[in-house]
This record gives C-alpha cells, structure tokens and sequence, in this order.
C-alpha cells in the first residue's frame, strides 16, 4: 500500500487536515476523506465538468487534479458559496429563479465557475458566458436557461454590492500560498 501523505489545505475559508494516497484525485478527498459530496463525479476523466471546484479561485476538473497537488491551497466546493447566514448565495438563487436546473447533477460545477466568471467580468456578454461554461455538460437544461440565470446573477451582484459575497477562506496558521 502506497504510504500517505500529509497536507493541510483550505477549504471552503475552514483548514483541513489529511492524510492522502500520492495517486488520489482532489475529488476523492472532497467527497470521499471531507465528506461534501456536492461536488460531483460524471466521466472521471476531465470530460463533464461536474466535478468543478475552483483550486485558489480558478475552476479545475477534480477528479484531473492531485489532492498532494492541493496542498496549502484554497479550495471552493458548492457547499462553500451559502452565506454565513446559511442562506443561498446569490448565483444560486439566479439558478433557482430562472429554472437553470433539472436534475442538478452539473449544477454545482456550473455554479462554482459562474463565480470564477462573475469575479473576473463583473458584466459578461452571452459569448463569456458561454465559453467559461463550455467545459460543463448539461443533458437536461439546453443551456439557454443557464445563460439567462448568469445574465440575473450578474445584475444582481452588481445592483447589490452588500450582496453576500463568497466568504473569503481563512488561512491556517503558518499556510503558505503556492500560487
Ligand atoms: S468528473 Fe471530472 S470532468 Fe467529469
Ligand atoms: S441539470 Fe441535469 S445535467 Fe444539467
């Protein structure tokens, strides 16, 4: 058996600790060592995009990335964009408001890479987001619906400043960025 290899990384602004196999995906620590098993598996192959996270605020396939390769780095998974007031964050509700969603599986990929996207171009044309979401699969919306639901959440961050914005991780003692 491979020996394990310690790492401390930040999730969703909280640190973790653990303990991984050299081989073992990003996504097997989320789901399977951390238990947040709103970041999904499809194809396993760097295909569907419904494991997105985003990896120091860039989305990344997880189930493509190394977890030893995650060491001392920020994590955002979908269980991550809630407010501190538990409640949704407001990409989410655009999803929810414009019926951007059936059977959710690549929901929260589409999620987290609308924030990577809403952080970067505040006001994207269809085009952006359509490209920052060509990497995601979607069997069940036709995407048209996805598109409208940025459109609203990007008019919504920008009519509200005091939005609740993503919570902003907190760095263990002593973590280093890489990036
Ligand atoms: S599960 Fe990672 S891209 Fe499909
Ligand atoms: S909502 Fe079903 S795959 Fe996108």
């Amino acid at each position: 058996m491979p020996k394990r290899v310690p790492i401390r990384i930040c999730v969703n602004g909280q640190p973790r600790e653990a303990f991984v196999e050299p081989a073992a995906s990003l996504l097997e620590l989320v789901r399977g060592t951390f238990g947040l098993t709103g970041t999904k598996e499809g194809c396993g192959t760097g295909y569907c995009g419904a494991c997105t996270v985003l990896l120091d605020g860039q989305p990344v396939n997880a189930c493509l990335v190394f977890a030893v390769d995650a060491d001392h780095r920020d994590v955002l998974t979908v269980e991550g964009l809630t407010t501190h007031e538990g409640g949704l964050h407001p990409v989410q509700d655009a999803f929810v408001a414009c019926g951007a969603l059936q059977c959710g599986f690549c929901t929260p990929g589409m999620l987290v890479s609308t924030v990577a996207l809403l952080r970067r171009v505040p006001y994207p044309s269809e085009a952006d987001i359509r490209a920052a979401l060509a990497g995601h699969l979607c069997r069940c919306t036709g995407y048209r619906s996805i598109v409208r639901a940025v459109t609203r959440a990007a008019a919504a961050l920008a009519a509200n400043p005091e939005n609740p914005a993503l919570p902003q991780p907190a760095r263990p003692r002593g973590m280093r960025s890489r990036a």
